[in-house]
């Protein structure tokens, strides 16, 4: 469990006290306190304060606030401050500097800015998280570590040239495996020496400045894109590692950033004692876009509770337009984190900074310095609240029936891919399926390839484009066992080198979807096709609106459920079903629209007694948490006015009212409910 040493969804977030004097230290204490903050995270990025020359350290400073927080009954999320190097170390070893994806030689500046595989990052980076491991491995106020920040981005310097040339020899053994992999007698690129591979970026093999994914070579590329996701992740590693010769009980873990394409964190998940995320959605972002990453989050430890490490309270300052959060919406999305499973709530920032570009970052402490505003109001009645459920809601797991296929290194290679279309992008896709449960209050896990498929009733894999080894044998199983698996257009088309397979797509899906792709259409923006359901199928009935690709296949031993309206291929297979000993393979040829995709899901989830949670009215989201035989419901309103929800025949207690609820009830706008069944 997260919080044993503090038994109660802990509440804070990222505190930069080194960037102001001793008296607002002071000052801190006494509005943390009115807030509730009871976890600080820092010193996130303070390596040059603590070690301001190669061989001295200055930990004096972060003695006094770790007291003083201690003190006040402030914990600390310890961070290890190694995502911004010294200027000191750029300037004395330049090999902490990376080399940019158009190959400039970055100069000392901004953040997350070192080398991967610079040796004196590694040293230096595992020398300090080893320094403050061992300098606060007893200190009352420790309760968890924080490496590094947001791990990220990529480098094609010659250090990281040289690890990658290592890293395939690991992974292929020969050079000529490795030429058969990438196929390199395409454009005669055939290496006889390792020496003879480099990085791509837009120096070699990449096409475009602006757009990173356009590649002359998806083998290499891929291959790269793994190489830096492990190589930032033997950074962390070694800290941990560092972290963990002593403090071997306290827990460890790097902040992650939701739907970040760079980094494979289902690769990375099992380094993390914990998995922390950053969530900055903007005003804008679709409720259940939000859940979707809360849900991927939790999907990494296999439904293992998550800290929410970051939040703003109320504004950002890096996106194009930094809308407030409107009164209460913090409130509910803090909690929409609870109710997708995170057992903390923390900000980005507790002070607000008076220079650089974060300076108008939102802050549970503004400018104004002081309590009396709407934001630190918002904030200090949550931690309030927060201190009253304790420990009710912590370690509380989720039940998901259906589960939602997440594939990193599908999601580059689909996006490396030069054709079919350019606007063929993986999170529409996995966004659109998920959006179908969510809409109808139907719990999903997002899972992995390699993960167990047989707890749940129904596994849907939009666009699995890229097949791992040994995946479509899981899926046999899965359906032949009884389950019901859905697929969708530009599946199964490649390996895990991103070579095409051979003798028909879906290639090692043929045989449980029962039909084969002979041609891919890519539509136009402006092109739509329609995809007309059979008489047999009355509850999927209607002409659906589809467009983007159309796969152009045959029916082999699936049943057809629907087929295309117009074209050349009016009257092929659009939608089929395929019987697999138990169970149903269903196949989805073109992209319908959201509507139609809700109702399929739905029908899916009907024939397998998956009912929603809750029906519930537009803009509630409705999710549920269990343990030790309880169940906790959040009802969750997201419009801006209050609304009826019919609880039914049930009667349950609010916790955060106490008030005991059941049939009709009024939910106030941006408000909330956590529903406790009574006996
Ligand atoms: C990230 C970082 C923080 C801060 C916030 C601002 O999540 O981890 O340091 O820059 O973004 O939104
Ligand atoms: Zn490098």
């Amino acid at each position: 469990m997260i919080n044993s040493k503090l038994p109660k969804i802990w509440y804070g977030g990222d505190y930069n006290p080194d960037q102001w004097p001793r008296e607002i230290w002071q000052e801190d204490m006494r509005l943390f306190k009115l807030a509730h903050i009871d976890v600080a995270s820092l010193p996130i990025f303070s390596w040059s304060l603590l070690q301001p020359e190669e061989e001295r350290y200055e930990f004096g400073w972060l003695d006094e606030m770790l007291d003083l927080m201690a003190k006040n009954g402030v914990y600390a999320c310890l961070a290890t401050s190694t995502a911004t190097h010294p200027a000191w170390m750029a300037h004395r070893y330049p090999d902490v500097l990376r080399v940019d994806f158009q190959g400039r030689k970055r100069r000392f500046g901004i953040r997350h800015n070192s080398c991967p595989n610079s040796p004196t990052y590694r040293y230096y980076s595992r020398r300090l998280a080893s320094k403050l491991a061992e300098r606060y491995k007893n200190h009352p106020a420790l309760v968890a570590w924080h490496v590094s920040n947001e791990y990220g981005g990529s480098c094609y310097c010659e250090n990281c040239t040289r690890a990658f040339r290592v890293w395939l020899q690991t992974r292929y053994g020969s050079l000529d495996e490795v030429n058969e992999r990438w196929n390199t007698r395409f454009w005669g690129h055939t290496f006889y020496d390792w020496e003879e591979i480099v990085p791509p970026n837009i120096l070699s093999e990449h096409l475009s400045e602006s757009d990173p994914t356009r590649t002359a070579f998806q083998g290499i590329s891929l291959d790269y894109q793994r190489f830096m996701s492990d190589s930032l992740l033997q950074c962390y590693i070694e800290e941990y590692q560092a972290i963990k010769e002593h403090t071997p009980d306290v827990m460890v873990t790097t902040n992650f950033m939701g739907t970040y394409k760079p980094l494979n964190y289902f690769a990375w998940a099992p380094y993390l004692d914990i998995i922390s995320w950053d969530n900055y959605p903007s005003n804008k972002t679709d409720m259940s876009t939000i859940a979707l990453r809360h849900d991927l989050m939790r999907g990494l430890k296999e439904g293992q509770p998550f800290m929410l490490m970051e939040q703003t309270p109320s504004t950002q300052n890096w996106q194009p337009h930094n809308g407030l959060k409107r009164p209460g919406v913090m409130r509910l999305w803090s909690y929409q984190a609870v109710a997708h499973g995170a057992d903390t709530i923390m900000f980005f920032q507790l002070r607000r900074s008076r220079g650089a570009c974060e300076k108008f970052h939102g802050a549970v402490i503004s400018h104004a310095g002081h309590e009396h505003t709407r934001v630190f109001r918002e904030c200090a009645e949550l931690g309030k609240e927060l201190v009253e459920l304790g420990d009710a809601l912590l370690d509380s797991r989720i039940h998901a029936r259906v589960a939602l296929l997440f594939d990193w290194e599908n999601w580059w290679a689909l996006e490396f891919s030069s054709g079919p279309t350019v606007d063929l992008k993986y999170l529409p896709q996995i966004e659109k399926y998920y959006r179908a449960c969510w809409n109808q209050n139907i719990p999903v896990d997002l899972i992995s390839p390699a993960m167990d498929m047989d707890k749940y009733d129904i596994v849907i894999a939009p666009v699995a484009y890229l097949l791992q080894p040994g995946y479509a044998e899981k899926v046999e199983e899965f359906v032949s066992q009884g389950g019901t698996f859905l697929t969708t257009f530009f599946s199964g088309i490649v390996d895990d080198n991103d070579r095409a397979v051979l003798g028909g797509y879906p290639g090692e899906l043929r045989k449980v979807t029962g039909i084969w792709a002979e041609e891919i259409d890519a539509l136009f923006p402006d092109m739509r096709n329609a995809i007309v359901i059979s008489e047999a199928f009355p509850e999927l009935a209607g002409n659906h609106v589809v467009g983007l690709m159309c796969d152009l296949i045959h029916a082999e031993t699936a049943e057809v459920v629907g087929t295309y309206a117009t074209d050349f291929y009016a009257g092929r297979p659009a939608l089929t079903r395929n019987r697999f000993g138990q169970g149903w393979a269903w196949y989805v040829a073109s992209d319908p629209e959201q509507g139609f995709v809700d109702r399929l899901v739905r029908y899916l989830c009907s024939e397998k007694g998956i009912t929603p949670i809750l029906e519930t009215p537009v803009g509630i989201e409705v999710t549920e948490r269990h343990k030790d035989g309880q169940t906790f419901t959040f009802v969750l309103n997201h419009n801006a006015d209050s609304i009826e929800i019919d609880l039914g025949t049930d009667r349950f207690r609010d916790l955060l009212t106490g008030k005991e609820l059941t049939g009709k009830v009024k939910l106030g706008g941006r408000d909330l409910l956590i529903l406790r069944l009574q006996a």
